[in-house]
């Protein structure tokens, strides 16, 4: 990932005439994509989609290819898609769909999208470009049916992080499911899936040589049924070999999280000698029968197997995870029990980890204990991303900070020059909260509306410029406490993720919430079309 906003590119003042910056309207026409791209002009005519689509592309362009093959398949029953490699596709023209690569663009994903009587061509500045160029024309397909009006489209987006976390924690989603997401993801263009992995109530990524974790970690009893039931699983190393070859096709980064050294009861239910009392302590152990967060616990920073044993996990994790960075959570930790533990106080006092008044400070040795799991991201080639909370007490500057505790922890970490990616759970981007203030909503904690999350912006008016480069984005986070369906996590997601893929790829000053209202009456169609449940009610 790589610096923040990059809108006003030089050169474009002249480009497509007077609509630069017009947004939706044009000639009459509304241009009826989410998230909105940065310049489009209607043209005469439309493109028919026949039954048979030929795409072609060449070979570096294999993968891309494919997933618009069969975006462009879904949206039309019946329709068969056809990837031809050449390396010379761009001289194709009738009634095909070209794809390439262009050396004259200078944005990462940027791309163009010539949709004409006669073909479609879609040009990016590299793959991820391509699919983004595609995701747009999957949408138009999705809504327009087999007549495509015709159109020009050059846009990129203006933050390269923009993220959706699903907590798999919680509740066990299923790897299909997990797909759907990350293809509805693609079609808004967003970038990153942040996996939550583990959580006190369990710990969901088989590390092979631990089976323990799993084993103890990734089930419940499920105390809804009469019968004893079990709930729960874990993702295999080729249930992650599937996901992240999904994501990449699609240029989204897959980035796992393992919580520690708080929200980690479920690893401590089969490495009890990992906490601070060093063994099974009765009132907190793991019971399988806990439902919700009412246990908690920390993992012990003075033991040195506690930290060798993640180095051995972290090893385990970078294997399977290509993505170059990694999530060690850092929220909330219980880090009173720090104070009493004996191993602790004396690894404070070793380091000289103390507040102005000379007392211990167990910030410092949380601070201590995630530098050190960032060193054994960075030793593998990893860059370590932690909550907000990693910032109290000093952590190395090459941490990515995620502000969910309101947007000011993301600025004053910007100030001390980390970068940041803004996710704050305030009427913002926590997507488990109900979409309105009503008894009969479901959801959790707060509430969030459409246009709340469509009115944030990732990057505070009059932050000055130097801050601002630090700001990589946004995310939005699915919290599953009480989620027991993928059914229920569309609904909290959609139509909201919808906005906020808006607010992280398009510039600032095409925001304009009435015509995305307009906007979101199509595009419903389309999630009809992909079988996905979103909320129907207001807006705001
Ligand atoms: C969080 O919501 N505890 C990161
Ligand atoms: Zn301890």
């Amino acid at each position: 990932m790589s610096g923040s906003s990059v809108p006003g590119r030089d050169g474009d003042s002249e480009e497509f005439g007077s609509i630069k910056g017009s947004g939706a309207h044009a000639g009459g026409r509304r241009c009826d994509l989410i998230p909105i791209p940065v310049l489009w002009e209607p043209e005469e005519g439309a493109f028919e989609l026949g039954p048979r689509v030929e795409i072609f592309a060449p070979e570096q362009l294999a993968r891309e290819a494919q997933v618009l093959a069969r975006w462009l398949e879904r949206a039309q029953e019946g329709r068969r898609c056809v990837v031809v490699l050449e390396e010379n596709a761009t001289r194709k023209c009738a009634a095909h769909i070209v794809l390439s690569l262009s050396q004259e663009m200078r944005c990462a994903e940027e791309y163009r999208l010539d949709i004409g009587r006669t073909g479609i061509r879609i040009e990016a500045a590299d793959e991820a470009g391509v699919v983004r160029g595609a995701a747009s024309l999957a949408q138009l397909a999705f809504s327009r049916g087999n007549s495509i009006a015709a159109m020009r489209i050059h846009d990129w987006p203006r933050f390269s992080w923009r993220g959706f976390m699903l907590d798999c924690a919680r509740n066990f989603f299923r790897v299909e499911f997990i797909e759907k997401l990350i293809d509805l993801a693609a079609l808004h263009k967003l970038s990153v899936f942040h996996w939550h992995l583990t959580d006190d109530q369990a710990w969901r990524l088989e590390i092979p040589s631990h089976p323990e974790l799993t084993e103890r970690g990734a089930f419940r009893q499920d105390l809804r049924y009469e019968v004893e039931m079990k709930k729960g699983g874990f993702y295999s190393r080729n249930d992650v070999e599937r996901i992240v070859a999904h994501a990449a096709a699609r240029h989204i980064l897959v980035v796992p999280e393992i919580e520690s050294p708080g929200h980690s009861t479920a690893l401590l239910a089969s490495h009890p000698e990992f906490s601070c009392r060093g063994g099974v302590n009765p009132s907190l152990q793991f019971k399988p029968q806990d439902h919700y967060g009412i246990f908690e616990d920390i993992v012990c920073a003075g033991n040195d197997a506690t930290l060798s044993f993640f180095d051995e996990v972290v090893g385990e994790l970078c294997a399977m995870f290509p993505g170059g960075y990694v999530h060690m959570g850092g929220d909330e930790a219980p880090k009173a029990r720090w104070i009493d533990c004996p191993r602790c106080q004396r690894r404070m006092i070793e380091l000289d980890l103390r507040d102005a008044r000379g007392d211990c400070a167990p910030e410092k040795l949380q601070a201590w204990y995630m530098g050190r799991l960032s060193a054994m991201l960075r030793s593998r080639g990893r860059r370590m991303v932690g909550w907000d909370e990693v910032i109290e007490g000093g952590i190395s500057g090459d941490t990515i900070v995620m502000s969910w505790r309101g947007i000011g922890l993301g600025i004053e970490a910007a100030k001390l020059g980390y970068d940041v990616v803004m996710c704050p759970q305030t009427r913002a981007c926590y997507l488990d909260h109900k979409h309105l203030d009503t008894p009969e909503e479901p959801g959790h904690l707060g509430f969030c509306t459409v246009r709340d999350s469509y009115s944030f912006d990732p990057v505070p008016e009059k932050l000055p410029d130097d801050l601002a480069r630090h700001i990589l984005g946004g995310q939005a986070n699915l919290w599953s406490e009480l989620l027991y369906f993928g059914r229920h996590a569309e609904y909290m997601l959609f139509p909201r993720l919808c906005a906020l893929s808006e607010v992280f790829w398009s510039p600032r000053e095409l925001r304009d919430f009435e015509d995305f209202s307009a906007r979101l009456d199509s595009h419903k169609r389309r999630l009809d079309a992909l079988d996905t449940l979103y909320y129907k009610g207001m807006l705001s």
